[in-house]
Parts: C-alpha cells; structure tokens; sequence
C-alpha cells in the first residue's frame, strides 16, 4: 500500500484545494490530510484565517478525499509524521517548490501545479471590503499601514491630521514606499470615504471625533484611553450600540499570545489564587523631567501608560475595587503632566500596584503573585512573547514561549475586523475594563484619591 501524506489550512475549502486533494489522492492508495492548527498557522503569519480548527478539519472530511485526517501542530512534525506513518509520498502545491526538498531523504517529495486564480486569501479579502482610516497626529502611522496589509480585505483608506503635519507625513510616506491614498484635515470629508477609523490622537479630543464617526456608522478602534470621563466613554458604548458599530479600545498588549497565556494560565489555577498583581510600565523621555520641558506635545504617564498597565489588573481581579490610592509626580504647575504614577487598588482578597513613568525609569516587569506560585512577564512585559511560571522549587519552574508579530498590532486588528464582521465587540477587552480605565484616569485629571510627591 502507498501512503501519501499532504498538509494544509484549508481556511474556506475551495475547488484548488479540492483539485490538490484529489491528485494527492492518485499518487497512491491511503492519503493523510494534516491540517494546520489555528497556532501553528500563527507562527507562519497566518493569523486571520476565518474557520477554527474544527471547521477546516469537518470540511476536509466532507471531501471523502482523506482517509486520515491529522493535525499539524508544530515545526518538524512532518518529519515525524512521516516516519510514524510509514508515509512514500510527500505533496503540496506547487507554491512551496523546494521547500520541502529536505523530506527527500525520508519519502517522495512532489510538488502539484496549484490551481490559479483562487485562494483563501482571495476568499477572505472578498468577505471583508473593509477600509480604514487614520485620525489624529503620530510619527508611527505607517506602522500601523504595514500592519494592515497582514489583514485579508482590509484596506488603507487615507489620514486625517492637521494640516502642518501634512510635510512630515509626506516624506514619511516616501522614506517608507507607502501610498496615502486620502490626506485630509477635514473630519467630515474624511470619515465619508472610510469604513472604520482607528483614532490615535489626543486623548482630550477622542470623545467628539468619536462621536462623529459613530453618528456616521463607522467603526472606531481608539487608542487608549477612550475618553478621559467615564460618563462620556459609558456614552460612547451605548451610542456605538445604538448605530450598530463597533467601538473598541487599542490596547495591543491585550492582543498579543504571550499575554492571552498569561491571563489564562493565571487564570487556570497554576499559581493558586491570585493575592497580588504589579505592573510596572515606564518610557523616559529625553528632557520630559528637565525644568522648562516643552510637555504639551506629550502624552502624561498616565495617557500614555495607565491604560496597558492597569489592564491585566482588572482583567484578573475585576473591575471592583475596593480603595485605591494614587501618587503622582507631577511636572508642571497646573499639574496636569505626571512625569511619575503609581497607584494601589485593594481588593477584599486581593492588591495591586500599577507603576507608570515618562521621567523615571524602573523595570518594565509584570508579577502575578499567587499562593502556590508566581508568573513573571519580564520587560517590557507589555511587548512579550515569553514568560515563566515560577515555584518555590526551581525545578517545578515552566517557561513558555510564543511569537510576537509586529508588536501585536496586526492581532488586534484582525480583532477589531472580527467584530465588525460578527457585530459582537469586547473578545479581548470588554466594556467594563475599558470604563475602570476611564474612572481611573478621569480620577488621575481631577486629583481624586492623589496624593503629590
Ligand atoms: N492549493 C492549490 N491551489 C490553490 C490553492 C491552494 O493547489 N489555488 C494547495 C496548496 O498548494 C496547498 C494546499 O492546497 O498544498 C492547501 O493550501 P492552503 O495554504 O490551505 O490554501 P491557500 O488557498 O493557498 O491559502 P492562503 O491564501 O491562506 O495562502
């Protein structure tokens, strides 16, 4: 008997894959169909495919094609696979010719003609005909373009920002070989030629422009903090509801693997309860603290780090504290730059600390303090793609380890797109924890439970 072993994602099975199937098929008499898991596709910058696992291993079953049917899970598995299944003839398409040729010495190695003009990319880009704009004032606009192009159907639709940005922006766009499609000061104009808006100015102007998009039917993602009020952001929730829109908060930290483990092994018991959680986030920036620092360009510590720092907080202990304290450093008279922050929220069985800097430097770590043990995110936790879980017995100690791809912006893009296709918001950060983020930093502006050092 001559087995054959193929592998794929067949995210939205299509007539190629189908095609590839059937020839595999007839290169021998029992074929193995490996199908990628939702993981492994990540780790090869497939992150957007549209069905689970599940879904693309049941179609691949309804083609009668496989008759055994296997999930791919990691790199050098097919080695294996091959060995374990006494595999003659190894094949894909012809888009991985040469790829594979280091399986000759375990098997055939063919590579089939791919079927041309379909994919399931092609499939996902009709789905979604999405395009997005870019609001505000930021030096790292195209980074977010670059990311975009990772996400099937989404198109950059233009950017809207003061016309004495325009010069910068322009050269930008060359130095980088991106395209600016629309480039524009006018809001209004602005958001007719867009589908959603990814607002990254101010967080004092967030809550008009947001307003406005909305009263548009237009889908925002907003940098965080979504509003400094929490009525007005409770507000903007309901009114995004109310148009049938999308309104989610840009946290990427929120989107990256490495941190989704953290919350769920935290989460699992691993550590015992969790007694503590301390989350230390800090920028310096070049002549910030200095006396006479031109600041109203800045972010405060608080805008520009609260939200990603208090963020594991309330996502594992909730959003009902009991007290907090805040200490503030501040860098100006009217007090409305703090160069340094912390705060401590108590909980009835739990505390926090949350440490936010933009004129002092401190080790940008995350401890999640449990009774049986601890996880430590080192810095700059808010970027990571490792962690450790760590016991009183070194030995017991597990470290994990996951790949982060452009800074997780692309992951939570393709979250944001989800939503608006599913019209269900909060997968990742939900409203509660974005109106905790609001209270706290409407609290910070106000100078309500701070105390001035
Ligand atoms: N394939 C093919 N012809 C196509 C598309 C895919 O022969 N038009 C083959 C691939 O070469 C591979 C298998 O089908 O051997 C599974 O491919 P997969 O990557 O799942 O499909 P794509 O449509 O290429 O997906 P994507 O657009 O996400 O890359």
């Amino acid at each position: 008997m001559k087995t054959v072993i193929t592998y794929g994602t067949y995210d939205l099975l299509h007539y190629g894959h189908i095609r590839l199937l059937e020839r595999a098929k007839a290169l021998g008499d029992y074929l193995i169909v490996g199908v990628t898991s939702d993981d492994y596709d990540k780790t090869r910058g497939k992150i957007n495919n549209k069905q689970s696992l599940m879904e693309r291993m049941a179609a691949v079953k309804a083609t009668g094609l496989a008759d055994k049917i296997i999930v791919e899970e990691y790199e050098g598995q097919k080695i294996d696979d091959i060995k374990r299944y006494g595999v003659d003839v190894f094949t894909v398409g012809s888009d991985w010719k040469g790829k594979f040729d280091y399986l000759k010495q375990y098997c055939d190695v063919i590579y089939l003609p791919r079927t041309e003009g379909i994919s399931s990319s092609q499939l996902r880009a009709k789905e979604n005909e999405l395009s997005i704009g870019i609001m505000g004032q930021t030096s790292f606009w195209w980074k977010f373009v670059n990311e975009c192009k990772f996400v099937n159907g989404l198109y950059f639709g233009g950017i809207c920002t003061e016309r004495n940005q325009f010069d910068s922006i322009q050269k930008q766009a060359a130095d980088k070989n991106l395209e600016i499609p629309f480039l524009t000061d006018q809001y209004d104009d602005f958001l007719d030629k867009v589908d959603a808006v990814y607002i990254i100015s101010k967080p004092e102007q967030h809550y008009e422009q947001i307003k406005k998009a909305l009263n548009k039917k237009k889908n925002v993602l907003c940098e965080a903090p979504i509003t400094e009020s929490v009525k007005d952001t409770q507000e903007l929730f309901s009114l995004a509801e109310k148009q049938g829109c999308i309104l989610m908060e840009a946290i990427k930290t929120a989107y990256a693997t490495a941190y989704e483990r953290v919350l769920l092994v935290a989460q699992s018991g691993r550590i015992g309860r969790i007694v503590s959680i301390d989350a230390t986030c800090t920028s310096l920036k070049d002549g910030m603290g200095e006396p006479g620092a031109k600041l109203n360009w800045h972010w405060n510590s608080m805008e520009a780090w609260g939200p990603t720092a208090m963020l594991p907080v309330f996502q594992l202990l909730g959003t009902d504290y009991s007290q907090k304290l805040i200490v503030s450093h501040y860098l100006d008279e009217a007090k409305k730059y703090d160069g340094y922050t912390k705060i401590n929220f108590l909980y009835p069985h739990a505390t926090a600390t949350v440490q936010v800097a933009k004129a002092a430097k401190s080790e940008g770590e995350l401890i999640i303090t449990g009774e049986k043990g601890y996880i430590y995110v080192p810095a700059p936790w808010w970027k990571t793609d490792y962690f450790e879980v760590r016991y009183e017995n070194p030995q017991d100690n597990l470290r994990y380890f996951y790949q982060l791809d452009g800074e997780g912006i692309r992951y939570e893009v393709v979250a944001f797109v989800r939503s608006i296709e599913t019209k269900k918001n909060g997968t990742y950060i939900d409203e509660k924890v974005s109106l905790a983020i609001s209270k706290v930093i409407e609290d910070c502006k106000m100078h309500k439970d701070v105390v001035e050092i």
